[in-house]
């Protein structure tokens, strides 16, 4: 916090007036359930993005990023449409989502420094978006409920960037709790309970640098695909809203109204939903080695049933089932890319991050980068 506190005092000559602080997160299970009213276990990080502000008059807003020293100067009254490659994006996304909300934000200069690896399955632009909206509730005096402020990030996602993303990114950066995973359910959005991650365990992510632009990707596609799967099952039972609903029972008896590739792709999903409750059961009941191999097992569907995997990931979890300390792995969020995650014994952890680099180097040419994620607490904001 004084870092950035100091380094926008040097660069503006003045001190913030608050600074908003939001997490990266991570999938722990529950692949692309969220957008089909299903269930996640997720995991707010240690690393943040702080968004520190001081409100201007005028509607110049300049925004200053601490991390590589761009900077970006945008008029309030010019902000309707995204311009092409700019990380303000993010942020002058939420000033439009907040105007259909009916609520103004002011000019202002700002300043972010982030921690949370860019493009890497971590949600950084969730983290930038909650980030920016808590500060603007600071110093704007915006009052909205935390599920309120996800909505604001998805509708950025949804609607600024053209993104069909659901509400898993946001909500966890603002709900999640240190040393546990959040059980979320996302029919009602709320958090259904806190699972403690067993002590002497930790989360390694590693990162395959496979660049995802999940914008480009075929991200939309795969939901496209679930919501044909769940219009289809409607027409059989008209209850019947989303995956959600859906039994693997119940789409097995009914293959045959659906196409065979949109068949996977819901299977990945209701198997996930059925995976998310398993690992709570095995949580609580001490079963580390059960929850690890729902991990496994999460990758494997991703690989043969949704098709979000490529070969570096595949590479990286097969690695994990062969180095020392590693109970499970799997690729985690949208996935084409991006990072997957290893449960490993913390004791072991630095020599297995070692080994899976040197490892991975040696089957791939490429390199990988991982971090031991330490889990932290949802959101916030300070008033300086
Ligand atoms: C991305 C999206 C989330 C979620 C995951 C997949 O991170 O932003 O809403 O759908 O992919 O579970």
């Amino acid at each position: 916090m004084s870092n950035i506190a100091e380094l926008f005092q040097a660069h503006y000559g003045k001190a913030p007036v608050a600074v908003g602080s939001a997490p990266g997160r991570l999938e722990i299970l529950g692949n692309h359930t969220d957008y089909n009213e299903g269930f996640t276990l997720s995991a707010a990080v240690g690393q943040v993005t702080e968004f520190a502000i001081v409100p201007v008059p005028g509607r110049k807003c300049r925004l200053k990023d601490f991390r590589d020293g761009s900077q970006v100067e945008f008029d309030l009254d010019n902000i309707d449409k995204p311009t092409p490659k700019d990380w303000s994006n993010y942020v002058k996304g939420v000033i439009v989502e907040l105007r259909k909300r009916g609520i103004e934000v002011g000019a202002f200069d700002g300043g972010i420094l982030s921690t949370v690896p860019l493009s890497a399955g971590m949600s950084s632009s969730a983290a930038l978006e909650v980030s920016a909206g808590f500060a603007f509730a600071a110093v704007f005096d915006i009052k909205l409920s935390p599920v309120e402020w996800a909505k604001v990030g998805q509708g950025v996602e949804n609607n600024y960037m053209g993104l069909k993303s659901g509400l898993l990114d946001q909500f966890s950066s603002i709900y999640g709790k240190a040393d546990a995973l959040i059980l979320s359910d996302f029919r009602t959005n709320e958090v259904l309970k806190n699972v403690a991650l067993p002590h002497g365990y930790m989360i390694v992510v590693a990162n395959s640098m496979v660049k995802h632009n999940l914008v480009d990707s075929e991200y939309n596609d795969r939901r496209h695909s679930c919501e044909r799967v769940a219009a289809a099952m409607h027409n059989i039972d008209p209850k019947i809203k989303t995956l959600r609903d859906v039994s693997s029972q119940m789409l097995n008896d009914n293959k045959h109204c659906v196409d065979h590739s949109d068949y996977l792709k819901a299977m990945h999903v209701i198997g996930e939903d059925e995976r998310v409750f398993k690992a709570v059961e095995l949580l609580e009941k001490g079963d580390i080695k059960g929850f690890g191999q729902l991990l496994f097992a999460s990758h494997e569907s991703s690989k043969n049933n949704f098709a979000n995997s490529c070969q570096e990931l595949d590479c990286l979890v097969e690695l994990a089932t062969s180095i020392p300390g590693c109970l499970g792995a799997r690729l985690s969020g949208g996935g084409f890319g991006g990072i997957s995650i290893h449960l490993v014994e913390a004791a072991r952890a630095d020599e297995y991050c070692r080994r899976l680099k040197e490892a991975y180097k040696l089957q791939t040419g490429k390199e990988t980068e991982t971090i031991e994620c330490s889990i932290g607490d949802g959101a916030s904001v300070v008033k300086l």
